[in-house]
């Protein structure tokens, strides 16, 4: 897939998620690029239609995406049940176990698509894969770095800190964190290597969203159109 057909995939999974928002709707904004396409969409959809909605940030970019687009924003406070939300993903298996974190926002976005009804997951074709692999990111508490790192590499994770880009030193996360960057190689169990990170202190999340399959529809998003995942 080369840039170009990257792009119109993403904003074909984005489009077709902005068009499954309903007037009323609270509804959760993910991070990332494909993401930006569905709040550009929903933006031209409240500005031509009147259509009403509230949406809840899972990051600072989020946040500031979604008021350049016209977006009304909201929180977990006012709303601790959202509609539907719309993120992406980095890694995804025929399970809909998904790998999040890229951008470092894996913390507010697994409350998020806790939350959330329903769960539109958009990307391009690149994500989908049969095993998991990539690198799950783990948020952790600064106090406890040492410690959870430690505890990561007894686990097999061969952890690193991101390291942040024009900024010296590891990257804070919007809540204060920093991110290990754990290599795992395959994961062929995902649910007890989340359980196995969860159960660290000072662990706060990691990357592994192994427990919403059953409420997540992907909507992959191709050159000409999108085709779309879910396990009912
Ligand atoms: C953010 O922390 C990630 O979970 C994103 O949702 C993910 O990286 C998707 O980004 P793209 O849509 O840019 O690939």
């Amino acid at each position: 897939m080369n840039a170009a057909e990257q792009i119109a995939s993403k904003q074909n999974a984005g489009y077709r998620a902005a068009g499954m928002v309903e007037d009323g709707m609270v509804v959760g904004l993910g991070t990332g690029s494909t993401v930006f396409f569905a709040m550009e969409r929903l933006g031209e959809r409240i500005a031509e239609d009147g259509l009403c909605i509230a949406g809840v940030p899972t990051s600072y970019q989020a946040a500031i995406r979604a008021r350049q687009y016209g977006i009304p924003l909201t929180s977990l406070d006012e709303h601790p049940k959202l509609d539907i939300a719309i993120d992406g993903a980095d890694q995804i298996d025929p399970g809909l176990v998904l790998i999040k974190g890229r951008g470092a926002a894996l913390l507010r976005e697994k409350c998020v698509c806790d939350a959330a009804k329903k769960v539109l997951i958009v990307v391009d074709g690149t994500k989908m894969v049969e095993t998991l692999d990539a690198l799950v990111p783990v948020e952790v508490l600064p106090f406890a770095s040492a410690p959870v790192f430690q505890r990561l590499a007894l686990l097999g994770g061969s952890p690193i800190v991101r390291e942040a880009v024009k900024k010296d030193g590891p990257v804070v996360t919007d809540n204060g964190n920093f991110i290990l960057d754990c290599d795992f190689g395959a994961v062929p169990d995902p649910r007890a290597l989340e359980a196995a990170i969860a159960s660290i202190p000072g662990a706060l999340e990691c990357g592994l969203f192994t427990a919403y399959g059953e409420k997540i529809m992907v909507i992959v998003g191709e050159e000409k159109g999108c085709r779309v995942v879910s396990l009912r």
